[in-house]
């Protein structure tokens, strides 16, 4: 069995100063995003510090899925936003069955959270709140609107949860589009191939075929596992460890560490800023005395046009998705 590295104390310094984002979107609809992002974050605790927050405001997902109802919730998080101390962080954290590292931020269960708040209220409050833990896995809703792309532009790392069919190939493929329209490099990206070991052996390998160039994890299908689990409030990992499901989350651990270089922790708009840094010295085109302005802009035109759009107003493809 492969074992997680611990970290150096220098890494440990850095992670502080700069944790690890990494955002699980489902490419579609019941992909398996929260099982894998419950999971993920119950693995990263071996490792450190690590905060679950579920961004699904209408649908809180990963509190179901570990039996836990929070006292204090993501909404009260905010009310406090932007000055968060530790201990209201802590008070609206919930614990993480069997991993003490590892807690949970999550909206209320009702789904009012829908209603009262918006993902770029989430993305704007987190560099306040980042510090108090080493790693940060964001469970995140699917709909593609400007609060979406805040919170995407704010994540060290993305992964994308699809399964071997051709309704989630055609999902991920749109997915990778609007990537690079927002200017995202595919080193960011690890595309987890959820639910593998099913009948449809050749869709598997068609799919795969489909995804060469890409770093892709593949994570067994685990039906009755993943069921009792839920029920029983824990993640996999902790009450299977041996399990074929719990041994690919580690992998998937592992694939996101070497993915991410120990001085590379930055959020992808921060990658997407130094790119274009780096462009404009090499270029020379702006010189050194350029404004915030211009370097703002050629931010925003890093991507797409389709991207800058989205990153502004939310118009993509001629229609409105505010
Ligand atoms: N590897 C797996 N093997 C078997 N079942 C799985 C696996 N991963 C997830 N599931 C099951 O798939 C269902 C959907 O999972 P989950 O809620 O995590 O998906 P999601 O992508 O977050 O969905 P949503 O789009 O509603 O947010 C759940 O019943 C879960 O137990
Ligand atoms: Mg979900």
């Amino acid at each position: 069995m492969k074992t997680i590295s611990h970290p150096t104390e220098t890494a440990r310094r850095n992670e502080q100063n700069n944790p690890l984002v990494i955002g699980v979107l489902g490419a579609k609809g019941g992909a398996g995003a929260t099982t894998i992002a419950v999971n993920l974050s119950s693995a990263f605790g071996q490792a450190g510090s690590t905060t679950l927050l579920d961004a699904n405001l209408q649908q809180p997902d990963a509190a179901l899925i570990l039996a836990r109802e929070p006292r204090f919730s993501l909404l009260d998080l905010l009310t406090r936003a932007p000055e968060i101390e530790q201990q209201v962080f802590e008070a609206c954290c919930c614990e993480f069955p069997g991993q003490p590292h590892s807690r949970l931020i999550s909206p209320p269960l009702d789904g009012h959270a829908g209603a009262a708040a918006n993902l770029s209220m989430v993305a704007n409050c987190l560099p306040q709140i980042q510090h108090y833990s080493n790693r940060w896995i964001v469970d995140l809703p699917r709909n593609l609107d400007r609060h979406l792309v805040n919170m995407l532009d704010k994540c060290t790392i993305l992964t994308l949860v699809m399964e071997a069919n051709l309704i989630s190939l055609a999902a991920a493929r749109r997915w990778f589009s609007i990537f690079s329209d927002l200017g995202y490099c595919d080193e960011a990206i690890v595309v987890i191939l959820n639910r593998v070991g099913k009948k449809l052996k050749y869709m598997e390998e068609q799919v795969l075929t489909a995804l060469a160039g890409r770093t892709v994890v593949k994570i067994p299908d685990a039906s009755a596992l993943t069921e009792e689990c839920a029920i029983a409030g824990k993640p996999v990992v902790i009450k299977y460890p041996r399990d074929g499901f719990s041994k690919a989350v580690r992998e998937l651990v592992q694939s996101i560490e070497s993915n991410t270089p120990s001085s590379g922790q930055q959020s992808l708009q921060e990658k997407i800023k130094n790119r274009v840094l780096d462009s404009v010295s090499t270029d020379g085109k702006y010189g050194k005395h350029r404004s915030q302005y211009q370097i703002q802009n050629q931010i925003q035109h890093h991507g797409t046009e389709i991207g800058t759009k989205l990153r502004r107003t939310g118009f993509i493809n001629n229609r409105v998705v505010i």
